[in-house]
């Protein structure tokens, strides 16, 4: 989206580190790398950025693929990587992706997926679940209805309804963000088993789930949430 290019822009002219520009590896990202098993070691990181989950993912070991709408932000991420990673980043709008069925055994979004409005976001978590192997995990956040009533960018707002708010000021001026509450995100995941949610400490909701794997036991579709 135009904005996010700005603000990567904007940043590698000596800007403000906005939002994740930071670097951070959340804590609860290492955590399932550390915990988890992954078979294949393939991931893809939707909304990727500046790619710094991309490194720390292949400094574990994994091959990866990722996709941001910024290409500023493509290229810096590109920059990391030997040219074959490189070539695997590609500019999208994630809400347009074609991604391949069966393919990653680990996909990702971290503070991305909600830049739209809720019934792309919930089409996405469709295709991620068809992008998985059976096994697979997905790992993403999404803001918490409640806790961005406190956020500082959204003091003043457009309410587009149902949880969808676009600001009127700041680099992400006119972007639309799908805050989303508990019982929104279950019903999103319905067909995943192992669902997890934790509310972390800026107030969103970090899921992870994983995909149904056809040697599951009979009570397959049934959630389990943290
Ligand atoms: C807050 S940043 C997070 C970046 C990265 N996931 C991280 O945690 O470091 C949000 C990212 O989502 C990307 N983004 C926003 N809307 C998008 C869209 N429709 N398709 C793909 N990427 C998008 C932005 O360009 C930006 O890089």
């Amino acid at each position: 989206m135009a904005n996010w290019d700005k603000i990567y822009r904007d940043y590698k002219k000596g800007g403000q580190a906005w939002a994740t520009l930071s670097g951070e590896i959340i804590p609860e990202f290492k955590l399932v790398l550390r915990q988890e098993k992954f078979k294949f070691k393939r991931a893809f990181d939707i909304g990727c950025g500046t790619g710094n989950y991309l490194a720390y993912l292949v400094s574990n070991g994994f091959q990866v693929a990722g996709t941001d709408s910024s290409p500023t932000a493509v290229k810096m991420a590109r920059a990391l990587f030997d040219k074959k990673t490189g070539r695997a980043i590609k500019v999208a709008n994630m809400f347009k992706l074609r991604i391949p069925k069966n393919k990653y055994d680990l996909i990702m979004s971290i503070a991305a997926i909600h830049h739209g409005m809720k019934k792309d976001v919930a089409r996405l978590v469709g295709k991620i679940y068809t992008a998985l192997v059976p096994g697979g995990k997905a790992f993403i956040t999404f803001p918490d209805l409640v806790s961005s009533q406190h956020w500082d960018t959204f003091k003043t707002n457009k309410d587009l309804g149902n949880g969808t708010f676009s600001p009127l000021s700041g680099p992400e001026k006119g972007l639309p963000h799908s805050f989303f509450t508990k019982e929104e995100i279950a019903k999103m995941f319905a067909k995943f088993r192992m669902v997890k949610m934790q509310l972390d400490k800026r107030g969103r909701w970090v899921v992870r789930a994983v995909k149904q794997d056809s040697r599951d036991s009979r009570n397959k579709y049934k959630q389990e949430y943290v």
